[in-house]
C-alpha cells in the first residue's frame, strides 16, 4: 500500500512539472512595414503588453519587415495556422469579402477624424464581421493615414499621370481609381516597391507619409502630390480556429491588450503622418507639391465614377454610411 501510494505521488509530481513547464502559447504577429511605423509601433507595444500581464502563459513574436510573410499570403497562411495575428491593409481582404473594399473607393472620406468616426459607429463596427465566413475574425482597425501620390514627374492634375504606371496594393477599386485617369496600376507587393521605384520599372506609387518616409520611397521619387485622395488603414486579424482555441480568460486579456496597442498605435500614426512628411521636406531629396481646390476638383470628377462601379459590390448603404461620417 505505501509502495502504491509513493508510486500515486512520484507520478502526480511528474504530471505536474510537466504541466508547470507547459510552453507558452506562441503569437506570430507578421507585418509588411517597418518597426518605426503605426503597425509596426502597435505590435511591439501589444508583444510588451502580453509579455507583462500573460508571463509564461502567451508570447507574442513579431515579424516585421515581410520577414515572416508578404500581405498576399498571410492570411492563407493564418488559415493554415502558420501565423497567428496580422494587420493587413484593407485594400488587401478582396479575396475574402467585397465589402472592404470601402475604404478604398477615392475621395470616400475627408480625413482621418471621418475615418475613425466611421470605424467606431455600428457600421464599421459590423464590418469587423465581414471576414466570418472565411474562417477569419477581425479584432479592430488600425490607422496608418491619407494616402499621397509619389512620382518621378511632378504632378498636378490627372493629366500628369496619363499612360504612367504606378504601383497599387491588390485591389481591382485601386485599379479602376487609376484607370480612370488613363494611368496603368500594377498590382504588387508591398516588399518589391522600392526596388521597382528605383530601377524605374514603375513611374510612381500612393501611399501614407509613414511608408514613403519609413520604405525610403522619397529618395528615389523626385516629387510627391499631397493629394489625401484615399485611405490606408489595417483591420487585425487572427484565424476563428486559434482564436475560440484560447481559455475565455486569455482571450479576453488579449483584447484588452490589443484594444490598448491599437489606440496607442492610433496616436503614433496621427503624429508620424505630420512628422515624416516635415523629414521627407527637410531632406529635400523630394519635392511636395500641394493641390489648389481647383486642380483637386479634377481628380474628385475623374474618379468619382469608381464609386458607381463598385456601388454594387460593396453595398450602396455601406457607401452612404461612410460618407455621412464626413459630417
Ligand atoms: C502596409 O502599410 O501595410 C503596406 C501598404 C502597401 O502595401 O502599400
Amino acid at each position: 500500500m505505501r509502495l502504491f501510494s509513493a508510486a500515486v505521488t512520484a507520478m502526480a509530481l511528474t504530471l505536474g512539472a510537466t504541466s508547470a513547464m507547459a510552453a507558452p502559447i506562441e503569437i506570430k504577429f507578421s507585418h509588411v512595414v517597418a518597426e518605426n511605423t503605426p503597425k509596426g509601433q502597435m505590435a511591439t507595444k501589444f508583444a510588451k503588453l502580453v509579455a507583462e500581464r500573460l508571463p509564461g502563459k502567451v508570447e507574442v513574436k513579431v515579424f516585421p519587415s515581410s520577414q515572416l510573410f508578404g500581405d498576399n499570403k498571410v492570411l492563407e497562411a493564418m488559415l493554415l495556422g502558420d501565423v497567428q495575428m496580422a494587420a493587413p491593409a484593407l485594400s488587401k481582404f478582396q479575396k475574402y469579402t467585397d465589402s472592404l473594399q470601402l475604404f478604398d473607393l477615392p475621395f470616400l472620406f475627408k480625413d482621418m477624424a471621418a475615418v475613425e468616426r466611421f470605424q467606431s459607429g455600428p457600421v464599421g463596427q459590423e464590418m469587423l464581421t465581414s471576414l466570418e465566413s472565411k474562417g477569419l475574425v477581425g479584432l479592430g482597425y488600425l490607422h496608418n493615414g491619407m494616402k499621397q501620390l509619389s512620382a518621378s514627374n511632378p504632378i498636378k492634375v490627372p493629366a500628369d499621370v496619363s499612360g504612367k504606371k504606378f504601383r497599387i496594393m491588390t485591389s481591382d477599386v485601386l485599379q479602376a481609381q487609376f484607370e480612370a485617369v488613363d494611368a496603368v496600376p500594377l498590382k504588387k507587393p508591398f516588399s518589391e516597391v522600392f526596388t521597382l521605384l528605383q530601377t524605374k520599372a514603375i513611374d510612381g506609387q500612393e501611399n501614407t507619409w509613414s511608408n514613403i518616409y519609413s520604405k525610403k520611397f522619397y529618395e528615389v521619387q523626385p516629387y510627391i502630390t499631397e493629394s489625401n485622395h484615399g485611405v490606408l488603414d489595417y483591420m487585425v486579424v487572427t484565424s476563428a480556429e486559434f482564436w475560440n482555441s484560447l481559455d475565455d480568460d486569455v482571450r479576453a486579456e488579449l483584447k484588452k491588450a490589443l484594444d490598448e496597442s491599437i489606440a496607442y498605435g492610433n496616436k503614433i500614426a496621427a503624429q508620424k503622418a505630420e512628422d515624416d512628411k516635415q523629414a521627407i521636406i527637410d531632406s529635400k531629396r523630394s519635392e511636395v507639391i500641394e493641390m489648389t481646390p481647383a486642380e483637386r476638383a479634377q481628380w474628385v470628377t475623374a474618379m468619382k465614377p469608381v464609386w458607381k462601379q463598385f456601388a454594387g459590390a460593396i453595398g450602396q448603404d455601406l457607401i452612404d454610411a461612410a460618407e455621412a461620417s464626413n459630417q
